[in-house]
Parts: structure tokens; sequence; C-alpha cells
């Protein structure tokens, strides 16, 4: 399927999905997912339709403000349409729309005004001559619900606004307060609490529960319910009243309406994201709940002339915090076998950020799990990561399944991914274990092929030594045998002092191998020496291969499914994490492969076929010494494939696709020789 038909295809379902997920949330007050998976999808779909633009329809959810007039209450026009914000999630898109406005209106010294984003429901308070005369949602931004009598039974909605002599402009003709209604934490938990005693049926978050209250019919119902409300902005006829939204705060304030106190002027987009981390970090101390903070250019003339973009002003944006959901779509589900032999399934996905870090795969725990979530790959899923807790899998979204899905089924998974092994899986336990394969028995085979000569060559670390190093329990894993002293080698009975101080000496000469050796030694199944030349050449860095992704895996040439499975099984696996920040912390590192110098530095050739005049091994020497780098196979950033006799066109083809440039051997040798 071409990009543009798969994008098609998804959009379809990602807008039905969310709207869905609106319809519900606005008009039904019910959630079918939370906030931050639906944001999630939103994000994606707009992407989508930025990369194909001309898929965007006017009826997509990203072009318009979600939930309809209920047909219970009254419907008003809006007098000033009731905008929405866009987000903007990470620094990146914070300068990037700074930029935008730049460009449009350029300023040296621009004054944002940043305020809190609370996670309530927007109102509008219309006061005539400072007297409250109606309050209307929303809706769908041009025509809301008039919810007047429910509005009136909150508190913190004056009936008046305060006589001011300052203000007191505001207290003739009509002035609009806007903002949202909310629930407090504390009162939201008091009232689940009291319903829990009653054996009643609990609410699932403050703001649901607000926006359910606001739209009962029976005024005294929401009386009983602890609402408030929080301005975030004031309309007059006359917008000079309101010059900027620092004053407009203010005003606000004075006139007996509660706004935010934390509100900022910040001159900076750094500034702006220091104020975020600090919110992020802080907004669990706040009595209400907030999912971000909403920046807009302070001065209100400047933020007019700037206009509206489909449902939200060019002049102001939502910046999101890290949600502690997100969605994405599982490419495969590797299984992992531990340290103790257990094997244990882990969904790879397409990377994503969750809380601010991102997630590349989770465990599924084991084959019960799988089966309970019914999680196929290919499958959208919402992923959970919050604070430090380890991600998590925590549901899987059938609408948006495709139909190649395909379930996973452990026992045939076990044999395709470890034929080599037999697999039992334990009486009254879930888990499946490798037959035969103790801890020290899978220990002491992979200390043997770290130490071996073609992984970190290390003297003196053969068979007998490992396993008896092993069996006296000195060492637990790899990293371990950099923690060696004499004192302790020499205790053990096949140790001298001489021989202990070898070893010692041996290993400490090894702590900076190569990278291929490396990757090599720590013996990630289906990955031999050749394959971890070619990581090596291709991610340069360690941490390159750590955090790459399946499909970034599958574009090197001669890395497979099952190697890319077994990589991304290899670095999921929990004991190997902790494992690496033990080698890191201890000093033990891999070099970063480097090609300083020569006249072919950080190009990168790739020879196929057979030359005439030099063997393979010859032209990759050449390669490597004029400071080039010579991979295996076909990768996209290769930049010369050389061709020699009796190539396939599959290479050809795949070169071109990723701008490799085809050469053959005269062209070649010029190139070397001059
Ligand atoms: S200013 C053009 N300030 O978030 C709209 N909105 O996602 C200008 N919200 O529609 C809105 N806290 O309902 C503003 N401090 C705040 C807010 C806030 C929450 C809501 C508001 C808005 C939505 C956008």
């Amino acid at each position: 399927m071409s990009p543009k038909k798969q994008a098609t295809a998804r959009i379809k379902k990602l807008r039905s999905l969310i709207a869905d997920y609106r319809y519900n949330y606005h008009v039904l007050d019910k959630s079918i997912m939370s906030e931050a998976a639906a944001d999630s999808l939103k994000h994606e779909l707009t992407q989508l339709e930025q990369e194909f633009p001309e898929l965007i329809s006017p009826d997509s959810p990203s072009q318009r403000v979600a939930g309809e007039p209920l047909p219970g209450f009254k419907k008003i026009e809006h007098t000033t349409r009731m905008l929405s914000l866009n987000d903007v999630f990470n620094i990146e898109e914070l300068v990037a729309w700074e930029k935008r406005i730049n460009k449009l209106i350029p300023v040296s010294n621009r004054e944002f005004y940043v305020d809190l984003k609370l996670d309530g429901l927007a109102c509008a308070l219309v006061y005539q001559d400072g007297k409250f005369e109606r309050a209307i949602t929303r809706g769908d931004g041009v025509v809301g619900e008039d919810v007047t009598q429910n509005v009136l039974t909150i508190e913190s909605v004056p009936t008046h606004l305060r006589d001011t002599q300052r203000f007191k402009t505001f207290l003739t003709g009509r002035t609009e307060i806007r903002g949202e209604i909310l629930m407090y934490k504390a009162d939201f938990g008091a009232l689940n609490a009291s319903r829990k005693a009653k054996g009643l049926p609990l609410f699932a978050n403050p703001r649901n529960l607000s926006a359910g209250t606001i739209r009962q019919l029976d005024p005294s119902l929401v009386a009983s319910r602890p609402l408030r409300f929080r301005a975030w902005d004031i309309l007059r006829d006359n917008p000079a009243d309101v010059p900027t939204f620092e004053l407009a705060n203010e005003i606000i304030k004075t006139l007996g309406v509660a706004v935010n106190s934390q509100t900022k002027i910040l001159g900076s987009v750094d500034k702006i994201i220091n104020f975020a981390d600090k919110w992020e970090q802080e907004r669990q101390k706040l009595p209400f709940n907030i999912d971000g903070l909403v920046i807009k250019i302070n001065d209100r003339n400047v933020y007019q002339k700037l206009g509206v973009v489909g449902k939200a002003p060019r002049g102001a944006v939502a910046y999101k915090f890290a949600a502690e959901e997100a969605t994405t779509i599982v490419k495969d589900i590797v299984i992992s076998i531990g340290r103790t032999g257990v094997a244990t399934p882990v969904a790879v996905f397409d990377p994503v950020v969750v809380a601010g870090s991102t997630v590349r795969h989770a465990s599924l725990h084991n084959a019960d799990e799988i089966k309970r979530k019914d999680v196929r790959v290919g499958d959208t899923v919402v992923i959970y990561k919050a604070g430090d807790i380890i991600p998590q899998v925590l549901r899987v979204l059938p609408e948006l399944r495709p139909s190649h899905a395909k379930t996973f089924l452990m026992e045939p998974e076990l044999r395709r991914q470890y034929p080599e092994l037999e697999f039992v899986r334990i009486e009254n336990e879930v888990a499946y274990r490798a037959k035969g394969l103790t801890g020290k028995l899978i220990l002491t085979r992979s200390l043997e092929h770290f130490a071996s000569k073609s992984a970190l060559d290390i003297d003196g670390m053969g068979e007998k030594n490992v396993a008896t190093l092993v069996d006296a329990n000195l060492v637990k894993d790899l990293a371990d045998i950099f923690t060696l002293h004499k004192k302790q080698i020499m205790s053990l009975e096949r140790f001298a002092e001489l021989s202990a101080s070898n070893l010692v000496s041996a290993i400490s000469k090894v702590k900076t191998p190569t990278l291929s050796r490396f990757i090599f030694g720590l013996g990630i199944r289906h990955v031999g020496a050749q394959t971890a030349i070619d990581l090596a050449n291709h991610y340069r860095r360690f941490d390159n291969l750590g955090s790459s992704s399946y499909s970034d895996l599958k574009q090197i040439d001669g890395v497979g499914e099952i190697v890319a499975e077994s990589i991304l099984a290899w670095f999921s696996d929990d004991d190997n994490q902790k494992m690496l920040a033990k080698f890191r912390k201890l000093g033990v590192w891999p070099e970063e492969v480097k090609h300083v110098g020569g006249k072919l530095s950080g190009k990168k050739f790739v020879i196929t076929g057979t030359l005439e005049s030099m063997g393979r091994d010859v032209a990759a020497e050449k390669i490597r010494t004029l400071g080039g780098t010579f991979q295996s196979s076909l990768g996209r950033d290769t930049d010369f494939l050389v061709t020699g006799q009796n190539v396939g066109k599959g290479k050809i083809n795949k070169a071109n696709e990723n701008s490799t440039k085809v050469i053959d051997e005269k062209q070649f040798l010029q190139i070397i020789n001059t």
C-alpha cells in the first residue's frame, strides 16, 4: 500500500474514533478513553494531516471544536466565538509557534502571558451593568447551552461584580468573563469517599464530574456538588478596555471573580520551558488538576491582529504536559529469556513519548496477560507511564485494529523464536521456562562468550576459570568481573597470587573495547561477529543501538526480522538494562566508531557482486584506511553502492530508494586511487 493510501485509511479510523470519544465526552459526559489517549490520537491525526494536507477535510476533528448543545438546554449564540487552542507538546513545537508569529508580526521584546491550563470545562459568564445575567457553555464554540440556573449555584460566581473605582467602566454595559468550571481534588475525593461508603458507583475524575454536573437539568443537584469557577479572559464591546492579558487577570480579580494567581509574564521560550518544567513537577501540589500551560501574546492588540486559523487563535497555544498515557502501534511481540530462563513476551512498538521519556517496549508479562488484554501485533495500544513506574500496556483500541493484525500464540512463538530450546509450563504457574537452563548455566556460558577471543579477548578467562568464578558466586552478571579484586580471586582453589593478579590486570585492560567486540560479547542471540560489526558501523555509539527501533534495525541490510527481534528483546530485558548501567558506572564502555581524517571520511560503502581487481576484504581495507566505512549491507545511510559482476536488481533498487549513489568498479577505483 502506498504511504498516502495507508494514511487515508488510518486517518479515517482515527477520525471516527475521535468523533466517538468527543460525542461521549462532551454530549453524554461519558469517557470511552482517557483524555491523554484521545490527545495522543488527535496528535497523530494532525501530524498525518500535516504530511498529507490534501487529506484535510472541514469535518475532521482537527478542524472543529468538540461538543454540541444538549437538547435539554436553551441554545444561545456566543457574541464572540469561543475558540479552542492548538496544542504544543515540546520545546521544538513551541519554538516553531514563536517563529510563525514573529514572521507575521515581528517584535524584539515579546511578552508572553503564561497561565496554568485548568482541567475543567469552559463557560462564559455574561454581566450586564455589573449584574450576572447568564452563563453559557462553550458548546460548539458558536452556540452554547444556557446553564444560568446551574451556574447560579456556584458560590465562586458572584451575582454582582464588585464595585471598583479603578475599573468602573466594567460595571456599565456588557462584560463577559470566560473561564473554567472545575472541582478541587479534595472535594472530589470527599464526594467519592462518601459514595463509596454508601456503596454507590464512583466518579472517574473531577473534570468529568464537573462536566456531568453542569449539564444536570436539576439545579438542586448541582448545588450539592462543590463546583468552582476560575476565569481566564474578559471581553468588552470596546477592546481598548483590556489592552493586555496581564491587566485582564487583574481586572477580573478586582471585579471579584477568581483567577489563577500563578500567571506570569515571560520574555522567552526558554523561560516558558523552565516555568513549565517547574509546574509539571509541582502540579500535584495544586488543589485542582492542570494539564499544561496556556501561553498568549500579552498585547491583545497584536493577539487580535494575528487572527484565527480554523478553530484556534494564532496568538496563543496550549503547552501540554507530558501525558501519562499515549497511543502507539505494536510492531512485534518478542520473547526475552531472562536470567533464570523464564520467557517473557515483550511488546515492541513505534517509539512514543510518555511522561517525558521515550518508550519503545513494554513487558506483557505472560501469555495469560496477552490473552486477557487481547494484544495483537499491529494493534494500537494505550501505554501508561507515570513517574518512575515501568511503562505498561494499558489496553488495546480494537476500533483501530487493522485486518492484518496478528494474534500472538506463546507456544508457536517460542518454537519460532527459540528453535534450539525446549520450554515447559510449570504447573500452577503462568510462566514458561527454558528446560535444562539454570541461572548459573546461562551465566557461565555468557561469560565464556564475553571473554572469548573474538569478543573481549580476556586472558585467563577460559572455561574452567569462568566456572570457578561463577560457582563461588563472585560474579552474578558480565559486569561483575570488573569488580573483582586480587584477594577474592586468590582465595579460590585454582588461583595463586600471580595468576590472580594477572587475571585482574587482564580484565582491567579491556575496559574500553571496540564497539563491535562489545556488541558481539553481550551474546545477543543471532548477533554474530559480522552482524556486530555491521551494527557498530551503522550506529557508531552503543546508545544509538540501544535506542534503535524495529523499523530502524530492519533498514540495515542483513538484519532481518529475527535478528531485529532478538536485539529488541535483549534491550527490553530489565536485567540487561541493569547490567548496562553497572558497566557504565564501572567505567566499562565501548569506544565510539570514529573515522577521523582520510578523504573518504564519513562516507559509507557497500560492495555487491565480484570485483575484478581485488577481493572484497582488500577493498574493505582500502576504504577503511582512507577513513571511510565499509558496510557489509545496504542501509539508509549508505553513500555508495559499488557494483561488481553479477549484481541483483534488488540491491540497486534499494540503493536508489535510499539515494545511495550506485557506482561501478572503474568509478570506485578512481575514487580510491586519485
Ligand atoms: S485561554 C482561545 N486560559 O483550555 C481560547 N484557556 O484547550 C483561549 N483553559 O478553550 C483560552 N485553562 O477552555 C485559557 N488558563 C487558561 C485555561 C484555558 C483552561 C481551557 C479553555 C480553552 C481550552 C483550550
